[in-house]
């Protein structure tokens, strides 16, 4: 299998210790990644800054290629969706792509039931990471939102090299749950990359077009 691997920044590099001993091309500034160049390979996967990436997705659509993005930041452009399928192209994205991201995720679900059973309920969602992420709040962030399906205030910080730590807590007068993510190593973004990357190359019934790592994974634990 030949991996092109876009970014080998502080995920990136993580990305490329892994794939020690397969067949990879690193782009970068000084490699920026163009349609003849990814020419080739066999899946692609990307850590760019959100912004880079989304202003080369005409030439990973134009490539045909199998897509991870890891790159966040950005909106996916409306239309994205539509012209994969068409082509029969399949990608996967993922804002965080931690495995035990999944975990968390059923149990997001399982605190939407708060609302079932709570007459008075306050959720809130705080975020905190290294100072040079470009995004707030970040992505995982806004899942964790999207997944709870109920309003929540987020806050974030910026602050030192944290990796990506995520706290969602319920609040009622009388009691108080409180969840929480911690990312102790960038290497989890990695292995999952690496794990929907090699994926895309051996299972075919993965959907054509844009697939959240969350739908993979579910399938893979029979959630859903
Ligand atoms: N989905 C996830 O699980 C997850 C986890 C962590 C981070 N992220 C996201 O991944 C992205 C990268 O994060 P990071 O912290 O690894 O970034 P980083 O350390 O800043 O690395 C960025 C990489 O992109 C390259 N790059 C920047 N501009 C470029 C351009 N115009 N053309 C070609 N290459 C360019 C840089 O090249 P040089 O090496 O030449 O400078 C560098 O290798 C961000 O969007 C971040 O939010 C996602």
């Amino acid at each position: 299998m030949k991996i092109a691997v876009l970014g080998k920044g502080k995920t990136g590099k993580e990305v490329i210790d892994l794939l020690q001993g397969h067949q990879i091309t690193v782009f970068d500034r000084s490699n920026i990644p163009t349609l003849v160049k990814l020419k080739g390979h066999d899946v692609i996967i990307s850590f760019l800054p959100g912004d880079v990436f989304m202003s080369i997705i005409p030439a990973l659509v134009d490539s045909k290629i199998p897509v991870v993005c890891g790159s966040t930041g950005f909106e996916w452009p409306r239309t994205l969706n539509f012209k994969l399928k068409d082509q029969k192209i399949r990608w996967i994205y993922s804002s965080n792509f931690s495995l035990g991201m999944n975990l968390v995720q059923q149990m997001i679900i399982t605190l939407n039931r708060a609302q079932k059973i709570f007459g008075e309920y306050q959720f809130s969602l705080h975020e905190v990471h290294h100072t040079q992420k470009m995004d707030a709040p970040s992505g995982t962030a806004l899942s964790w939102k999207k997944w709870l399906n109920l309003p929540v205030d987020i806050t974030h910080e910026r602050t030192g090299d944290v990796i990506g730590f995520h706290e969602l807590k319920l609040d009622t007068p009388n009691e108080t749950i409180t969840l929480s993510h911690n990312a102790k190593s960038r290497k989890i973004f990695a292995e999952g990359a690496v794990f929907a990357a090699k994926k895309l190359a051996s299972d075919m019934t993965i959907p054509y077009g844009l697939n959240s790592f969350q739908d993979i994974i579910s399938d893979e634990l029979k959630f859903r």
